[in-house]
């Protein structure tokens, strides 16, 4: 289950997504906004991003104007680790490597094609683990105020 969210700028890219889910059967759960009247990207994050936190989807995808103000949101709530991208490899290193549990894209910087292209490799590439582990382990221990060297 993929917990879709956006502001309004970033509407009609979720609209994109949720048909390519339905297209592809894959299913998902969708926090909002409803229409493209005005609508904080900060509480769409927090809506899709506690669905993950709280284990009831397995990832995130969110939009926004840009993808930056989603991913900071979203990137406040611990767990999280939210990923803006417009480029095919940074989506799949940030799984790869980050093991982000949150896209972010930005209607207003990547066209619906690459998008799809974008949360496709986003959602079939498997996190490697091994040192990355320990990296991912060091952002949650900075989320937990820790030091870390
Ligand atoms: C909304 O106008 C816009 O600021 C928002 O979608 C996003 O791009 C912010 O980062």
């Amino acid at each position: 289950m993929i917990a879709l969210g956006s502001d309004h700028a970033g509407f009609a890219l979720k609209e994109k997504i949720k048909q390519y889910f339905d297209e592809k059967k894959i299913e998902y759960k969708d926090f909002g906004c409803y229409a493209p009247e005005s609508f904080d990207y900060a509480v769409a994050a927090s809506r899709a991003c506690k669905a993950v936190v709280r284990g009831e989807c397995e990832k995130a995808i969110l939009c926004c104007g840009t993808g930056i103000g989603i991913s900071m949101a979203a990137n406040k709530i611990k767990g999280i680790r939210a990923a803006a991208c417009s480029n095919y490899f940074g989506a799949k290193l940030t799984r790869a490597h980050n093991d982000a549990n949150v896209l972010c894209l930005g209607e207003r910087v990547t066209g619906y094609g690459l998008a799809l292209e974008l949360v496709d490799v986003f959602l079939n590439t498997e996190f490697e683990g091994g040192r990355h582990q320990r990296r991912i382990d060091m952002i949650s221990a900075l989320e937990n105020g820790e030091e870390i060297e």
